[in-house]
């Protein structure tokens, strides 16, 4: 039975090869629908973009919605300079057919929970978590319903990457991070501390390329745009790919190691707003909210990446 999952996101290429993976995979997962958040570009090109991804995977029956248009409290901080204007520069993608659903992509996660037998969907979180946040604000009883959000945000480790203590998803709306990771659903979190060891090489970008149908060609074109920016800021072999390690968590959670502690998030500190402070030696006995990922197999995410890409069109 395919595991039940709803993917919120804010694309991004490395958002995009997330959703692909996902939809690459159906026998494990269920993809209810995806629901679009600011982050990496403004709302109305992330609503978009996820319309196109799904339509380049030859699957428009997967419902899209437009959650929230900034985070709860702060101003909006976006990443062009990562993703480029439209935030999924690299292919050229035609134009969404398919429409955004009429609802509001917050509503839909509540209604969608609130419907489901309790225990049965999946959040998998790509992006800012704001739409989370506000649906545990608007109806605090899907914490209770929620199977397991996995998400890509936080560093600990690794440290930041907006700013030397905070990852972009958890700094954007650090108000929404903090609702979340004191729900009290289950939660795995894949850090920079995992997703810098899963670098984009030039051999394993080449040999998605070489799988010669469209998904490989546009994969090929979204990671070589956006790997300018972290190939010039780190000097690594290959750019880290994130978002795609919430999906490959689910496929095969043995290419990760971790352990359960708490994580709090830094809300107050001007310097360190956005960090994600994971007490991994258990020094303040408090509750162990999440299981915080700290290792990962590279050569064994990019296997079962892309052999999963080569099943898409
Ligand atoms: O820090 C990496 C995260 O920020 C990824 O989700 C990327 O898509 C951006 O949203
Ligand atoms: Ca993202």
């Amino acid at each position: 039975m395919p595991r039940k999952i709803i993917i919120d996101t804010d694309p991004g290429q490395d958002d995009a090869v997330a959703i692909l993976l996902a939809l690459a995979s159906p026998a494990e997962l269920e993809v209810l629908g995806i629901v679009a958040v600011a982050g990496n570009v403004g709302l109305h090109h992330n609503a978009s973009n996820a319309r196109k991804i799904v339509e380049l995977a030859g699957r428009p029956d997967i419902p899209v919605y437009a959650g929230c248009a900034r985070p709860m409290r702060r101003h909006l901080v976006t990443a062009e300079h990562v993703h480029g204007e439209t935030g999924l520069n690299g292919p050229d993608l035609p134009e969404p057919t398919i429409p955004l659903q009429p609802q509001h992509g917050v509503d839909y996660i509540i209604d969608t929970l609130m419907a489901a037998e309790p225990g049965t969907i999946t959040l998998c979180t790509l992006g800012p978590l704001t739409n989370i946040g506000m649906a545990l604000v608007k109806q605090p009883a899907i914490a209770d319903r929620i199977a397991e959000i996995v998400m890509m945000g936080g560093a600990y480790f690794e440290v930041g990457n907006i700013t030397p203590a905070a990852e972009f998803n958890i700094y954007v709306d650090p108000e929404a991070a903090d609702v979340v990771l004191r729900c009290g659903a289950p939660i795995t979190m894949l850090p920079l501390d995992v997703t810098h060891q899963i670098q984009s090489t030039p051999e394993r970008l080449e040999a998605i390329r070489n799988l010669g149908n469209r998904t490989g060609e546009a994969v090929h074109a979204m990671l070589t745009f956006s790997e300018t920016f972290d190939l010039l800021k780190y000097g690594w072999a290959g750019a880290p790919l994130h978002d795609p390690t919430v999906i490959a968590w689910l496929l095969q959670p043995d290419l990760f190691e971790g352990r359960h502690c708490n994580v709090s998030i830094e809300t107050a500190s001007e310097l360190t707003v956005g960090m994600t402070v994971a007490d991994y030696w258990h020094v303040t006995g408090k509750v162990r909210n999440v299981t915080y990922l700290r290792n990962g197999n590279a050569d064994g995410f990019f296997r079962l990446l892309t052999e999963r890409l080569a099943l898409l069109p």
